[in-house]
């Protein structure tokens, strides 16, 4: 079976082939947030990962063609907030679905001291101060200094994000320990 479907994969083109693997790679989804001076920014991203404990860091990984890109790369202190399970429209409004101040319509918003705004009622918010950044390709990973970490929720239950839709883990688990 495992050989089948690898025949069928290399059937096509690499690109491909790659989009078809990485709807395999179950992700936490985040929600990146900044502050420019001027206004609020917002965007969905899964591609976050813990980088470092000394100093505390995280790393993103951001299209250079969004919104975000610019003030981020610029130095703007900016936000990973890990969505919980149940905020998914948040993830929606944040991925493209709205805009400019409209991604901050769904969800508790509320602003660190340095102004980055963080969501209240995520798994978990980590503030971090711009540290640096390299592109490669068609994005850019930013390396940031964690300085402030918010703890939202007493359950742990991320959205998680795997071939094409937002999975439930907690509740499959509990759905299996029923069955
Ligand atoms: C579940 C999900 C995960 C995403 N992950 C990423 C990501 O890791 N990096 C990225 O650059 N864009 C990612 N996106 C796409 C961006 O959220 C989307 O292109 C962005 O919000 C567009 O913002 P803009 O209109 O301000 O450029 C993801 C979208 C969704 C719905």
């Amino acid at each position: 079976m495992g050989e089948a479907c690898t025949i069928a994969v290399a059937a096509r083109s690499l690109r491909e082939q790659m989009e078809i693997g990485l709807r395999r790679l179950g992700r936490p989804v985040a929600v990146i947030t900044c502050w420019d001076g001027e206004r609020r920014w917002a965007k969905t991203a899964t591609a976050v990962t813990e980088l470092s404990m000394d100093p505390p860091s995280l790393l993103v990984c951001i299209d250079r063609q969004a919104g975000v890109h610019g003030p981020i790369t610029r130095g703007a202190n900016f936000c990973v907030n890990i969505l919980h399970a149940d905020q998914h429209a948040i993830s929606e409004q944040c991925g493209g679905a709205e805009r400019g101040e409209g991604r901050f319509r769904e969800g508790r918003w509320d602003s660190a001291a340095c102004g980055t705004p963080y969501l209240r009622g995520c798994e978990a918010s980590f503030v971090c101060e711009y540290a640096t950044h390299m592109d490669h390709g068609t994005h850019t990973i930013v390396v940031g200094t964690v300085t402030e970490v918010q703890i939202g929720t007493d359950e742990i239950d991320p959205l998680i994000y795997v071939d094409g839709h937002y999975a439930h883990p907690a509740a499959d688990a509990l759905t299996a320990e029923g069955q």
